[in-house]
């Protein structure tokens, strides 16, 4: 990889970027904001998040101050909440550094919750022109086609010797385009399922994998562990258009968001029914509903619904669809079941 390739990629991307919400800005927030929802989300879905998002906490400052229900509420669907958590977090410990920005230097950035090495790079190059490469696993994935890496990239080492590497092409005038036009790329040519399109990459002339045909071999997957599996039974606890949902604990998957009722184990109508009339509930009707699966990143969730309807209210937290809609933020693993109510 010489200058010469670098030009061509550059010019590749001028011509070829597509216009997406968060390259219309060089605000550090707003560049930070999209690169945390970038991670593990597709552009479509986080398109539908970023304006939204920042139409109700326009600055550092009203983040720092949100109040984590509302904040969930603006993530709720987009999966790993921990992200919001550490967007709020990291907010506040900006002003309390008594900064009104993000850090610009790596050392700084780098210290603050849910910054690591790629988005540090991303935020200091796209926000500041800084020259400061952002390596993720999509510019990995090119770097290793082209060098036909065998290695094992998620080690620090093999990163840090990329790092150099790309930094020494980087300029003041250049690092935020250097930096989007490897994502995009990533996004549009050397694509990470099915056959890339190497006719007009930048990169075709000194490409290993493209004169050897090895693309598929790039990068080299490690064997991925199995996800465990945990059998749930959840149900929609209602009475007179009103249903429960609970906050989660403060510990554990989807911490301190909400919840509809649900057991640990799959129950079968009439099991469910003892299970409720044991606590006293006063049951008018038990009505099941077709099983549904969420994948998490390492767990799945098998569910067998129900809806419960009661005759006589109980001690729980009843709410109407509107309120449920407006202030929780229910994931999309309860969202799946809870959309099945019927008008
Ligand atoms: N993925 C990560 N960062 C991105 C960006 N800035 N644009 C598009 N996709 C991305």
């Amino acid at each position: 990889m010489t200058e010469k390739e670098i030009e061509k990629l550059l010019n590749w991307y001028s011509k070829n970027k597509r216009d997406l919400p968060w390259r219309h800005t060089k605000d550090s927030y707003k560049i930070w904001i999209s690169e945390i929802m970038l991670q593990q989300t597709r552009v479509e879905a986080v398109k539908l998040y970023y304006e939204r998002f920042l139409s109700a906490l326009p600055t550092i400052k009203d983040l720092a101050k949100v109040k984590e229900d509302v904040l969930l509420k603006l993530w709720e669907g987009l999966g790993y909440y921990s992200r919001a958590k550490n967007l709020k977090k990291c907010a506040e410990k900006v002003i309390e550094l008594g900064l009104k920005e993000l850090p610009q230097e790596k050392e700084e950035i780098e210290k603050l919750p849910g910054i690591g090495p790629y988005t540090a790079g991303a935020i200091l190059s796209i926000a500041y022109n800084a020259c400061t490469p952002a390596i993720d696993g999509n510019v990995l994935r090119i770097l290793s086609r082209i060098h036909e890496d065998n290695r094992d990239l998620l080690k620090k080492s093999v990163k840090e010797e990329y790092e150099t590497k790309l930094k020494k092409f980087m300029t003041k005038e250049n690092a935020r385009d250097f930096t989007e036009s490897l994502i995009e790329l990533g996004a549009l040519v050397c694509v990470p399922n099915g056959q890339p399109k190497c006719e007009i990459c930048p990169f075709l002339t000194v490409c290993k994998s493209k004169e050897h045909n090895t693309f598929m071999n790039y990068p080299v997957k490690k064997e991925k562990k199995k996800r465990k599996v945990e059998e749930k039974t959840v149900y929609i606890l209602t009475y007179d258009k009103k249903y429960v949902v609970k906050k989660r604990g403060q510990n554990g998957l989807l911490k301190g968001l909400y919840e509809l009722p649900n057991i640990d184990k799959k129950m079968s109508k009439i099991e469910l029914k003892n299970y409720l009339k044991e606590q006293n509930y006063q049951i008018n009707q038990i009505e099941e509903l077709k099983e549904e699966k969420h994948i998490f990143s390492h767990i799945e969730w098998h569910m067998k619904p129900y809806v419960v309807i009661l005759k006589q209210i109980s001690n729980d937290p009843f709410y109407s669809k509107e309120e449920i809609e407006e202030k929780y933020s229910l994931p999309t693993a309860f969202k799946k079941i809870f959309q099945k109510i019927k008008e």
